[in-house]
């Protein structure tokens, strides 16, 4: 019986898949999702704004107890943040390489790549950048405290109020989640088709879906700036 060679190897799954357009783009949809869930649980977790520092406070700390006494304090969050690390890295890294391999595919020179990428590629693209530049100032700002001057560990009802008394405060975040929105809408809708649930007569659906969440999220986390802003929350 002869022995396997070196050439006889068959890459694996996971090779094979990260290899593909088709692997990178269902990363992308699987990961995007992921980061939807989370994303949907947060504005929803930030409208408890709207009923106070004791129950916003409170659930704060919630965050970090979740799963006791099974789960030691904070393991439960710190499972959430790596699960949420992978999911950024591996859709960043796949939306790069993904228009690296769109770039070369080209037939056309330099001079014609500019207007042959559409609206849709280049909002997700400048969209993408603008969102991982936020997510890495937000968590200086209210998670770890480093650019937040006066950051209470522990309160962060107080730290939101800080961080919309300021104007730019108030401009980073607002055009943040309006980036968010876009990068959503798009996404979603691109998700759907990756993983092959659309049909011509779904598409429609999955369309309005895409509006409906991108409106809601927005809408949601937008809230919460228009509200310290206003007076409403105080
Ligand atoms: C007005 C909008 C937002 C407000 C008021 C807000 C508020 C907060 C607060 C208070 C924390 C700290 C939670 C804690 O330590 O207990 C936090 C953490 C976080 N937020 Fe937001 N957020 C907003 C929008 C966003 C958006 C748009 C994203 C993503 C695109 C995002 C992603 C995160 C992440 C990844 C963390 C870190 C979680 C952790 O590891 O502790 N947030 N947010």
């Amino acid at each position: 019986m002869a022995l396997a060679t070196r050439t006889d190897r068959r890459p694996s799954m996971t090779r094979t898949l990260w290899d593909s357009s088709v692997g990178k783009k269902t990363i992308m949809a699987v990961s995007g999702l992921i980061m939807l869930g989370y994303l949907a649980v947060h504005m929803l977790g930030n409208l408890k704004i709207f009923f106070g520092s004791g129950e916003f406070n409170h659930y704060a700390h919630w965050l970090r107890t979740l799963g006791e006494p099974f789960l030691h304090y904070e393991w439960a969050l710190w499972i959430i943040r790596v699960v949420l690390v992978v999911a950024v890295v591996l859709h960043a890294v796949s939306a790069y390489q993904l228009s690296r391999r769109d770039l070369r595919a080209r037939p056309t020179a330099y001079v014609h790549k500019k207007a042959r990428s559409s609206y849709a590629t280049r909002t997700m693209r400048y969209g993408g950048v603008i969102l991982a530049l936020f997510i890495v100032w937000h968590i200086l700002d209210l998670t770890t405290g480093t650019v937040h001057s006066g950051f209470q560990p522990g309160h962060p009802y107080q730290n939101v109020l800080d961080t919309f008394s300021t104007w730019y405060g108030n401009v980073i975040y607002i055009v943040a989640v309006l980036a968010l929105g876009l990068h959503v809408q798009h996404g979603f809708w691109s998700a759907a088709q990756t993983l092959g649930v659309g049909s011509a007569t779904r598409d429609r659906v999955l369309k309005t879906l895409a509006n409906v969440f991108a409106v809601v999220l927005t809408a949601g986390f937008v809230s919460v700036p228009v509200a310290v802003m206003t007076g409403v929350v105080s």
